[in-house]
């Protein structure tokens, strides 16, 4: 079962959105194995994005994700990766397509609500950053 790291990021949490945003993942039919409510460290969001170091947008960034606090979760399902990406859809809020939350509920890239990991390698480095394995729920859904 493949599983990805998603995060509700500080404009999320603030605007009140994670109900709207986790069930949209429910509805799909994926399953939550892991939710942390938590503030991101300075250090923490440096490895988070260390690929972007050096760009443009990454100091504000950073600023940007310590500012507040963020709801961090695994979700788990065959192909939760690119499925969970369609559903958020693309970085940039006014070529992401309607109906996907970020064109629903987003306009600027900067402030795009919630980060979802791009690769099978990506999901795992990041769920090793924000979750001890023990924090990860491993069930089948009965129903
Ligand atoms: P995220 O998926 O969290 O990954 C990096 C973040 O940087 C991205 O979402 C955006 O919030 C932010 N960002 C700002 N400008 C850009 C840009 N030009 N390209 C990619 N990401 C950007």
């Amino acid at each position: 079962m493949e599983k990805t790291f998603l995060m509700i990021k500080p404009d999320g949490v603030q605007r009140g959105l994670i109900g709207e945003i986790v069930s949209r993942f429910e509805k799909k039919g994926l399953t939550l194995s892991a939710a942390k409510f938590m503030t991101v460290t300075q250090e923490l969001a440096e490895i988070h994005y260390a690929e972007h170091k050096g760009k443009p947008f990454y100091e504000p960034l950073l600023t940007f994700i310590t500012s507040g606090p963020v709801f961090a979760m695994v979700w788990s399902g065959d192909n939760v990766i690119a499925l969970t990406r369609a559903l958020i859809g693309k970085t940039d809020a006014l070529a992401a397509a309607p109906g996907t939350i970020r064109s629903d509920f987003a306009v600027h890239t900067n402030f795009n609500l919630i980060h979802g990991s791009d690769s099978p390698a990506n999901a795992e480095r990041e769920i090793g950053l924000f979750f001890a394995p023990e924090e990860i729920v491993h069930y089948e859904h009965s129903l």
